[in-house]
């Protein structure tokens, strides 16, 4: 049995602080979350030197309100985790510093994770965790993947997007709709209200074989719909918007699921996972727990809270890293770009 450990975890990646203590004996002991969506909005988008900065501002009195929540002290807590990739150099360098200073000064691990990998693991926090092996589908702002998970760090990959990732497309393609930013959670709520059958959006790449995605086209046949109808229905601005919105998400949610089937029915695998900022959607959500259920698989989720950018997800993945037997590293590193296969089995 391994000796019980307090990691602390801290996110740095993008436009969301995120600090948690996770513990391996009673789980998640605090988290506290601040986005800086107020800051970017104007921008229409992430604006790296302003996420920078804030990070900067927010980091420490976030540690300070999570030490507090869990009424621990600096001495209990055995290492820090945190995101060094893929991301926002300048974002993952803010978390990078503070965590490896705070380790060392406190003489404990510091232990560096991908960010992916924290999505990847943030379903298995969860009550009903899934056991090792599944297929996982991971779609965020900055990257869409497959893949395949025998067990922590052991990861081949399936399929990617070869283009823009289901994040971004729902984020731009927002935008054209003129909805605020970030996209993806207003897209949602308009295409609520959308008729689903005034349109009818391509499902790319579904009649290839393989894996792979492509959703920049979508966005494209988004605008050009758009143009096309606004052009000479003027008053029918509203109701356009929110069948677009409607038609598009039917898109991507049909995408994802006929290839998720696939990878199911390719593996031979009976356990789904569906993490990432857009698995906080509920009609994806729907849908692949319909598509799971078709194939005598079941679907797994992290709660919606722990969809998107978070601390905890990084404060447990660092945990299982740190109970595998990871020792954790000396220097400070950030990485705008890091494979997920290129990723390691703890220990090893
Ligand atoms: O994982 P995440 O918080 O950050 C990255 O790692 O990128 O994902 C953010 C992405 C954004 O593109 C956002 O618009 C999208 O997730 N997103 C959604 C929803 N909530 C967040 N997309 C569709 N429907 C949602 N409900
Ligand atoms: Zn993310």
């Amino acid at each position: 049995m391994n000796k019980p450990v307090t990691v602390l975890g801290i996110e740095t990646s993008c436009d969301e602080t995120g600090v948690a203590l996770y513990a391996s004996r009673d789980g998640l002991l605090a988290h506290a979350l601040y986005s800086q969506v107020e800051v970017h909005a104007e921008y229409g988008g992430v604006v790296p030197e302003l996420a920078s900065r804030d990070h900067v501002r927010k980091t420490l009195p976030l540690l300070r309100e999570v030490l507090g929540q869990a009424a621990l002290g600096l001495g209990d807590i055995d290492a820090v985790a945190y995101t060094t990739g893929p991301g926002l150099i300048g974002a993952l360098l803010v978390g990078a510093s503070i965590g490896r200073s705070l380790a060392w000064g406190l003489k404990i691990p510091a232990l560096e994770i991908h960010h992916m990998e924290g999505h990847l693991l943030a379903p298995l926090m969860e009550p009903d965790a899934p056991a090792f092996p599944f297929v996982a589908l991971l779609v965020s702002g900055g990257h869409t993947l497959l893949v395949e998970v025998e067990g922590v760090g052991q990861y081949r990959l399936l399929g990617e997007s070869l283009d823009d990732a289901v994040g971004e497309a729902f984020d731009k393609t927002a935008k054209m709709l003129g909805l605020p930013y970030p996209g993806g959670p207003e897209l949602e709520a308009l295409a609520a209200s959308g008729n689903p059958d005034r349109f009818q959006f391509p499902r790319p790449m579904v009649n290839r074989p393989g894996l792979d995605f492509s959703f920049s086209g979508l966005k494209t046949f988004a605008v050009n719909t758009f143009k096309e109808h606004t052009g000479r229905d003027h008053v029918d601005g509203p109701a356009i918007r929110a069948d677009i919105a409607r038609a598009f998400q039917d898109a991507v949610v049909d995408t994802l699921g006929i290839k998720c089937r696939r990878a199911l029915q390719q593996s031979g695998l009976k356990r789904l996972v569906i993490s990432g900022g857009v698995s906080a959607n509920q009609r994806i959500r729907q849908h692949l727990t319909d598509i799971a259920a078709a194939e005598q698989a079941q679907a797994y989720f992290p709660r919606p809270m722990f969809s998107t950018d978070n601390g905890a997800m990084i404060a447990f993945a660092g945990c299982l890293r740190l109970q595998a037997g990871e020792r954790g590293v000396s220097s400070i590193a950030a990485r705008a770009r890091w494979s997920l296969e290129s990723l390691t089995a703890p220990g090893i």
